[in-house]
């Protein structure tokens, strides 16, 4: 595995062609996206599809992002392109918005998960269209660790998790985002969105009209069992979801724990602990800014070794719906409400 560091604002030529003869060979390169880093391989080549599956450790349930440098190049990937995909595209690509449409069948079934529809996304980073329009290649991409772990938003977080398992790691810094982007599903009368994101019900409905109130499990249509990725982007420290109200007999808990010798973090918007038996760290009270920070946070506490986080819950509404989704499943089933 090598990484190389690459500038986001103007991408060496040779770094990307160098990254796209990888990829073209069918082999992986992990590179940065908006949202976290991805894990990329050609999407057009079943074979190099399964690499992905194989480093991630990843069910083969569980279908791909795909990667694209713009719309026409996502419709050719569609059998059919409702006039909703238009205006979400022009609203909102390149950006943190992936949508589910019909499969054409050039999309290999291991990509889908043998679904037929596609997830589709063109990403905003220069390193990410650079690849994309370098390789001119569809480019499946999950985030860029192992299955079911904290997802990376820095090149030393997919190095961590993912070591020799990728050839090449493009290393553009932390991610802006922070979060994996929205999944909304574009088929049938009524999209629904099926993973929140930074982009919310708020930000689409204004463009597409009302969206199907999200079902319970929806945000993992493709698993055989529902209930089985409830736990996911979860850190090896036990996270434990609290309310504002609830600091103090939080914090209660947390000295005991500590007092037994275990290692205890929290993080707070709010919330604090005084009696220093607890590392704190201070989120921005702002769902963008939070979701920014959040893996890299909890990347930091694992590095530690902490063994319990305590983490604040944050406020309701569409706003932290992206951010919401993340904690409970990082913390499920420890936090489950
Ligand atoms: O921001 C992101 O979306 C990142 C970057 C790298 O683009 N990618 C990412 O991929 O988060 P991944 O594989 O970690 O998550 C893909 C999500 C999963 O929840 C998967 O079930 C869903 O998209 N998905 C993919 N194809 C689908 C399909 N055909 N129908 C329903 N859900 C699908
Ligand atoms: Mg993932």
């Amino acid at each position: 595995m090598r990484i190389i560091s690459i500038d986001s604002d103007a991408p060496d030529v040779s770094a990307i062609d160098e990254a796209a003869e990888i990829l073209r060979r069918g082999e992986l390169v992990a590179f940065p996206t908006e949202t976290v880093y991805g894990l990329g391989a050609n999407a057009l080549d079943a074979s190099a599809v399964a690499r992905i599956f194989a480093a991630k450790g990843r069910p083969s349930y569980n279908p791909l992002i795909v990667h694209v440098p713009n719309e026409g190049a996502a419709r050719e990937l569609v059998s059919e392109w409702p006039e909703r995909a238009s205006r979400l595209a022009r609203a909102f690509w390149p950006g943190p918005l992936t949508m589910v449409l019909r499969k054409q069948g050039i999309v290999p079934d291991i990509v889908t998960a043998g679904l037929d529809s596609v997830a589709l996304r063109v990403p905003a980073h220069p390193v990410a269209l650079a690849l994309l329009r370098a390789t001119d290649l569809p480019l499946a991409a999950p985030s860029a660790n192992r299955s079911m772990a904290l997802s990376p938003t820095s090149a030393r977080h997919v190095a961590r998790s993912l070591g020799d398992r990728v050839e090449l790691i493009l290393d553009a810094g932390p991610t802006a985002v922070g979060i994996e982007s929205t999944v909304v599903d574009l088929r049938g009368s009524q999209p629904s969105i099926l993973r929140p994101g930074l982009l919310g019900a708020r930000e689409i409905e204004p463009v597409i009209g009302a969206l199907a109130a999200p079902n319970e499990h929806a945000g993992d249509a493709a698993r055989p069992a529902p209930g089985m990725l409830d736990r996911h982007y979860a850190p090896r420290a036990e996270l434990r979801l609290f309310a504002t109200e609830d600091a103090s007999s939080m914090a209660r808990e947390a000295a005991a724990l500590a007092a037994r010798g275990a290692r205890v973090a929290m993080l707070a918007i709010e919330a604090g602990v005084t009696d220093g038996s607890t590392e704190v760290v201070r989120m921005p009270p702002d769902p963008a800014r939070y979701a920014q920070r959040l893996y890299a946070a909890l990347h930091d506490l694992d590095e530690a070794a902490y063994d319990v986080v305590f983490v604040e819950r944050v406020p309701d509404g569409d706003a932290w719906a992206g951010v919401r989704d993340r904690l409970e499943r990082a913390s499920w089933p420890h936090s489950s409400s």
